[in-house]
């Protein structure tokens, strides 16, 4: 992993500019659609003077993002990785312990648990690029042991106080079996829902549930690249009032006596600004419509792609109501003729933009010393997908392009 790499969006955004001044062709990964109230909601803020972390646009997107999600209380933050950092806080997660988190997912994710002091523990995911429930419950039976204090690894005795599970690509991870178990274990269960706003659950234990929503603790981002975007923010989903609270709280430096500044505990500078939320507000306003234009997308690469030998359409799981954030192939080389990596540059060459999936988190050198359990699914799901133009604004003639530009290659 070289250090440049950088996420989705830095990449995606780049582009943006050119984008818009009609100089490149290029069809991008995933970059916003900024095409409701945003100029006007962004021009009352400034009109009204309230640019920063406080102000009517961050109330009125906590409570429409409440409504939203079905989630109880909804608090704003500078990023979806603030948001991750405390929740981890809030579920009481702290140096020594260990937090299960799939080994498949954006950085942030594994960042947040080490801002902590806890250490990650591995997980493999399923077909559906998420955590995989049943290899996480084999590992809570047999590698753990339940006492006073909670459930400990037997491997380093390390209390296991979290589980992250993360809604990959906006796909719905498989939650039945392990929030039970968690549950009666009193591990706490912090879903990474920063990709899937949107996505609910059709049927088992969390039908008619959004994700972010299920747990405890959810958090959502709305970095360039995601559903609905603020710029940069996250939220965090919460159905505890202390808990929604104390975020508030420690978002904003702690503060026990803001007059006299008076702090009893380390805090953060990590609220979302007015500014960002009356973006976010705006966006907000057209997320049903951005569903029903990326279920279309879906719909559109999955015919596309039929008769195509050796490629796949990611499948997403029929148990929910995908958002269908990230397309993505599966490229069968042995049938297809060519790897992932010189399918993408074949894309590249098309003015198509295509990226890899994350490398996988226990590789990488900050983490390699952490504890990886029986991970081959992401090894192989790494090494054979390739995530396609998605970005909610892209026209039904541009997926002709780049299907075009898949079939060219057999
Ligand atoms: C799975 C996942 N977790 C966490 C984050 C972090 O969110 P942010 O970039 O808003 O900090 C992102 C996206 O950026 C993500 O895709």
């Amino acid at each position: 992993m070289n250090g440049k790499t950088s996420d989705l969006s830095a990449r995606s955004l780049e582009r943006l500019p050119e984008e818009n001044s009609g100089r490149s062709r290029m069809i991008p990964l995933s970059i916003p659609h900024l095409a409701g109230n945003e100029w006007s909601y962004i021009k009352e803020s400034l009109d009204s003077g309230w640019v920063s972390s406080a102000g009517p646009f961050v109330d009125r997107f906590e409570r429409e993002i409440a409504r939203y999600t079905g989630a109880p209380h909804a608090v704003a933050c500078a990023s979806g990785t603030a948001a991750l950092h405390i929740a981890l806080l809030l579920a009481g997660v702290g140096p020594e312990d260990e937090v299960i988190v799939p080994t498949l997912t954006f950085v942030a994710t594994i960042n947040a648990v080490r801002y902590t002091g806890a250490y990650p523990l591995f997980m493999d995911c399923d077909d559906f690029y998420c955590l995989d429930a049943e290899k996480t419950l084999d590992f809570l039976t047999q590698e753990t042991v339940s006492g006073e204090g909670g459930v400990r690894n037997k491997r380093t005795g390390r209390r296991i106080a979290g589980l992250m599970p993360v809604h990959v690509f906006g796909n719905a991870a498989a939650l039945d079996l392990l929030s039970c178990t968690c549950r009666e274990r009193g591990i706490t269960v912090i879903e990474d829902a920063a990709e899937s706003l949107g996505t609910v659950y059709t049927s088992g234990a969390f039908s008619g549930k959004h994700t972010g929503a299920i747990g405890e603790l959810g958090c959502l981002s709305f970095n360039g690249n995601k559903i609905v975007t603020t710029g940069g923010g996250g939220m965090i989903l919460t159905s505890n009032a202390a808990m929604a609270a104390r975020a508030k709280y420690l978002t904003t430096q702690a503060k026990d006596d803001d007059l006299r500044f008076i702090h009893n505990e380390v805090g953060y500078n990590y609220r979302l600004t007015n500014l960002q939320a009356a973006l976010g507000v705006a966006q907000l306003e057209q997320l049903p419509r951005f569903l029903e234009t990326k279920a279309a997308h879906y719909a559109q690469y999955a015919e596309g792609l039929r008769n195509i030998r050796g490629l796949s359409l990611a499948p997403v799981p029929a148990y929910a109501r995908n958002n269908h954030w990230l397309c993505s192939l599966r490229v069968n080389e042995g049938i297809y003729g060519c790897d992932r990596d010189a399918l993408m540059r074949r894309l590249t060459a098309c003015a198509i933009q295509s990226r890899p999936v994350w490398g996988l988190n226990h590789l990488q050198r900050p983490f390699a010393h952490c504890q990886a359990y029986r991970i081959e699914r992401a090894t192989e799901l790494w090494q054979t997908t390739l995530s396609l133009p998605s970005s909610a604004g892209l026209k039904a003639e541009e997926i002709q392009a780049v299907i075009a530009a898949l079939q060219q290659t057999t």
